[in-house]
């Protein structure tokens, strides 16, 4: 019987481990289209910020920072790589969504991507501050 109760236990336990593992972070409410389509679409691998999700790291997939990416590259690169994937340009890890978005989905989805904060613009902001600081 105790063997049961703790097999039982032990069960719940893994499911729900899982069920956080697996439950996809939410848009806050008030989310526009654009921020609901990167919460359905797109926080899995590349996480709320941006900046990859820990999730993707797990699993060793290495999705890169959007937040600067949008910055670096052209919208043209964007729009190609979010329509076909990455693997006509060399960046197979990025699947293709040309199927689930229209054009204007991926257009307000770049234009999302630009307002989400750089991490390493701050940073190298941050540093140039303290330079000129010192000076
Ligand atoms: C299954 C995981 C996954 C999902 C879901 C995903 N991506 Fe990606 N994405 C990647 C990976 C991995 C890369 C890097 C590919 C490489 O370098 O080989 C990437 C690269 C990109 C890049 C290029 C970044 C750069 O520096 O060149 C953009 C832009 C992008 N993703 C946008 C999106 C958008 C927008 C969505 C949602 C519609 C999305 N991704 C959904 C995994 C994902």
């Amino acid at each position: 019987m105790l063997g049961l109760v703790s097999a039982l236990v032990v069960v719940g336990v893994i499911a729900g481990v899982l069920a956080w593992l697996l439950n996809d972070p939410k848009p806050p409410a008030g989310a526009g289209h654009a921020e609901r389509l990167y919460y359905a679409y797109c926080v899995t691998c590349h996480g709320v910020g941006g900046h990859g999700s820990w999730r993707a790291a797990l699993f060793l997939i290495r999705p890169g920072d959007l937040a600067d990416a949008v910055h670096r590259h052209p919208g043209s690169y964007l729009s190609d790589i979010i329509k076909q994937g990455g693997a006509p340009l060399g960046r197979p890890g990025m699947p293709a969504f040309g199927f689930h978005l229209s054009d204007t989905d991926i257009e307000a989805l770049i234009a999302y991507l630009k307002t989400l904060e750089r991490r390493q613009a701050e940073a190298t902001a941050v540093v140039n501050d303290g330079r000129e600081a010192l000076r």
